[in-house]
């Protein structure tokens, strides 16, 4: 099975223990409609991609891991897109929740995948209890206080700004989660492992500048140009295209040369190369001679 399959296979399952003939049908649905049809799904992917290159001796655990992670982030973005945050309109290219179902909804449809993520760890925990409970400690520690992504948003409600413990909690949280758990769900220790996820999480906040200031709604499927509307710090205002593409592919190369030493080690490091492709931005290559 491709991890694609593996990935949708496990989140599905999941969305289907959610739902119950005593359960109020349209939160049902918001759920649903928060999680599929996915994103990149990178999170995941990374997750199962350490797993196996750790040995993935109980795949079990690390569908379970790849799962309740993407529901933590899809649960992220319903609350980010809701007023008191970010007010956006669109998400993943359709309407965001609070806009299709109603605030109220959208609030419990976050409340709602962030147990669900907890659960689903919980019930495959027999599979390997010890390592069922690192897995529930790495994702808490990355999703809430002091340094999880409640923490990155929490950031924005300050008067001051520390912009780095911003990105490191607010993107990066859930790169090295996606790196720890996929190494303690094979039975690794997941401490090595926390590099490899930051320098990711690293990469994927230059990108999503690129992203931003390149690309237009309909590529992304949400509003761009943010960073410019809201004044916000960013890798392309301090450091032009070119110099975020190239900080980009430095921190890449620091990425694969800190991959601990494990069986897979050349196939993960061919994962990390090929991802940093899908994250350029389509033509931003090319943009960089005319800046
Ligand atoms: C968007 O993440 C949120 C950020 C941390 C910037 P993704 O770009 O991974 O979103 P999806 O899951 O692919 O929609
Ligand atoms: C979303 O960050 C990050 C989390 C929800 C933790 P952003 O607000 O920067 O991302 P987008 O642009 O809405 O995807
Ligand atoms: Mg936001
Ligand atoms: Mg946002």
């Amino acid at each position: 099975m491709s991890l694609n399959a593996r990935i949708e296979t496990a989140v599905a399952a999941a969305l289907r223990s959610a739902h119950g003939a005593d359960a109020p049908p349209q939160l049902g649905s918001a759920l649903d409609y928060a999680v599929t049809p996915g994103g990149a799904r990178i999170r995941p992917t990374i997750l199962l991609s350490v797993a196996m290159a750790c040995g993935d001796d109980r795949p079990a655990l690390s569908n379970a891991a790849a799962t309740a992670l993407e529901l933590i982030h899809c649960a992220s973005l319903v609350h980010d897109d809701m007023p008191c945050f970010d007010d956006s309109d669109l998400r993943r290219g359709k309407p965001s929740v609070h806009r299709a179902y109603s605030e109220p909804l959208a609030l419990l449809t976050g409340d709602s995948l962030i147990v669900l993520a907890f659960e689903v760890l919980a019930r495959a925990a027999p599979d390997g209890p010890l390592r069922g409970m690192e897995l529930v400690r790495l994702l808490a520690a990355r999703t809430g206080m002091p340094g999880g992504i409640c923490a990155g948003q929490g950031w924005e409600s300050e008067p001051r700004i520390d912009l780095s413990a911003y990105h490191r909690a607010k993107t990066g949280a859930l790169f090295i989660a996606a790196t720890q758990m996929g190494a303690a769900a094979a039975g690794q220790e997941p401490e090595p492992w926390a590099e490899l996820g930051a320098r990711i999480g690293e990469a994927f906040q230059v990108a999503d500048d690129l992203r931003d200031a390149l690309c237009d709604e309909g590529q992304l499927g949400k509003p761009c140009h943010q960073d410019d509307l809201h004044g916000r710090p960013n890798a392309v205002a301090e450091l032009g295209v070119a110099g975020a593409m190239s900080r980009l592919d430095d921190i890449l190369s620091g990425a694969i040369a800190s991959i601990p030493s494990c069986a897979g080690e050349a196939a993960l490091a061919g994962m990390v190369r090929a991802y940093a492709d899908r994250l350029v931005p389509q033509g931003a290559r090319r943009t960089v001679p005319g800046e």
